[in-house]
């Protein structure tokens, strides 16, 4: 079995591998010749000559990784011709994006293809970090691949949200005065971080050109150089995690197929369905523009862009201290330290881990559906009217989660592995609710309403 352990060695196999796909022709340097050295080059100098059959299987990845990959090429595309058109500058960004679309040649398709890029991105980082995260993919290895992935997720969040102001129209202004103001509740250094994030105290040109110089930059060299690490990382694994458990990193005698043809046309059937979703997308759908940005007046109701939401809703029900702080920085910290718990056994590669984890996390999905709902309509009909859920609404949840897991524990005796992901599983749909509750279901007043009765101002 051909292993990939010295460089020269492998370059040697890729040759023999492409050269029996791509026959060297009998006249020296025709164009099948030059195509046959350019795949080899480009495909076997980055990718294991062999890799397991097990992983390239669809439904064990779904090729989450390489669809980011495929929006950023994307983003970036559409982000250089967009730069042609832009003017960074209150008085003229506004018009500016107005004459892209209405005058210029497929200058609305190129904008909608930049919007729908940048949103579907953010999903899909989001589900990669769940096949990731419920495929054990963290451990071992992968430990330190898992917080450059948490890096890449920030720098996607914070290109998203800069790049959300530069239309600046009534929704991006209030969605970033919202989300800035946020920041005012960190103790000590609130203010400041506040003045920072807007490049001012208040929102204008200062905070125009900060957001335009990160978002067409600085976050994109960052995560250039986060996903070169990223990828170097899944290759040092030799590739991603095995479905089977028994395929130890060290002891690995699974089957083994050719990255080219085998992995290499899987990766560009999703590349391609990716391109054509998002050009059908644009295609029949304009990216939003409201009206142009006026300080002195906010919409009704004004919202932060969906991927903040939940932060948003949380504030309505919590102190703001403990829903966009102390939260926040627990569950960041939570998701750093992750890969370096003490773990007895590192569970990894089926899906859920194991029949407890999926028996665990089917559980804590249906407790969250059932309970987070229902606590937001107490908060809303009860607690509000009564002076507010405070301090001690937090006692009462942290006390309901404590009694979740040990009954838990007691009941199902799970490896640390599988009670972190039912845990894990709580918080995440708990908070999906919270999004899907401040999305659809905030009116006027940010009073609970019905998606179609009353839409946004
Ligand atoms: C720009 C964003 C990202 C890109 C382009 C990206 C790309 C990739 C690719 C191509 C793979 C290998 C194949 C696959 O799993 O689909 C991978 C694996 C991995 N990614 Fe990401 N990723 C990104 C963000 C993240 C995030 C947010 C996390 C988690 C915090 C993460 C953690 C990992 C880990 C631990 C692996 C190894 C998984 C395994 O061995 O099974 N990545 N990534």
């Amino acid at each position: 079995m051909a292993r990939d352990t010295d460089s020269d060695t492998q370059a040697n196999i890729g040759r023999r591998i492409v050269g029996s796909i791509f026959p060297r022709s009998p006249i020296p340097r025709t164009d099948a010749d030059r195509r046959r050295t350019i795949l080899e080059f480009l495909v076997l100098h980055m990718r294991p000559v062999r890799v397991r059959r097990s992983t390239v299987r669809y439904t064990h990845t779904f090729g989450l990784g390489g669809m980011s990959l495929v929006l950023i090429a994307l983003l970036m595309a559409s982000g250089i011709l967009l730069m042609l058109a832009y003017d960074p500058s209150p008085e003229h960004a506004y018009r500016s994006i107005l004459s892209l679309q209405d005058g210029m040649l497929f200058g609305a398709t190129v904008r909608a293809v930049h919007h729908w890029s940048a949103n579907i991105l953010v999903a899909v980082v989001l589900f990669h970090l769940l096949r990731v995260f419920f495929t054990g993919a963290y451990h071992g290895p992968r430990r330190f691949n898992w917080v450059i992935g948490l890096g890449l997720l920030v720098g996607i969040l914070a290109s998203n949200f800069t790049g959300y102001l530069l239309p600046w129209d009534q929704l991006s202004y209030w969605a970033v005065t919202i989300c800035t103001g946020m920041l005012g509740y960190v103790p000590g250094i609130g203010e400041w971080l506040q003045a920072f994030a807007r490049g001012g105290a208040e929102i204008g040109r200062g905070t125009l050109v900060l957001f335009y110089s990160f978002h067409t930059t600085v976050v994109p060299v960052i995560l250039i150089v986060l996903m070169a690490f990223h990828f170097w990382r899944v290759r040092k694994a030799r590739g991603v995690v095995s479905p089977h458990p028994q395929d130890s990193q060290e002891n690995d005698d699974s089957e083994m197929v050719l990255t080219l043809p085998n992995l290499l046309v899987r990766e560009l059937a999703v590349g391609l369905t990716v391109v054509a979703v998002v050009m059908l997308l644009a295609a029949l759908f304009e990216a939003p523009l409201g009206a142009p940005a006026n300080p002195g007046m906010s919409p009704n109701p004004a919202k932060a862009p969906w991927y903040f939401m939940g932060f948003q809703e949380l504030q309505i029900h919590l102190e703001p201290l403990i829903a966009v702080v102390i939260l926040p920085v627990l569950g960041a910290l939570g998701l750093i330290l992750l890969p370096y718990l003490h773990f007895d056994h590192e569970l990894s590669g089926p899906w859920f881990l194991s029949k407890t984890g999926r028996t665990t996390g089917a559980l804590a999905a249906m407790v969250a559906l059932v309970v987070t709902p229902l606590l937001i309509l107490i908060d809303e009909f009860w607690l509000q009217q009564t002076g507010g859920a405070g301090w001690p609404a937090i006692g009462v949840i942290a006390a309901g989660i404590t009694a979740f897991a040990v009954c838990l524990s007691k009941k199902f005796k799970p490896e640390k592995a599988e009670f972190v992901q039912a845990l894990f599983i709580l918080f995440l749909v708990g908070f999906a609710i919270l999004t899907i509750t401040g999305v659809w279901f905030r009116g006027p007043g940010m009073a609970l309403a019905w998606p179609w009765i009353g839409a946004p101002a």
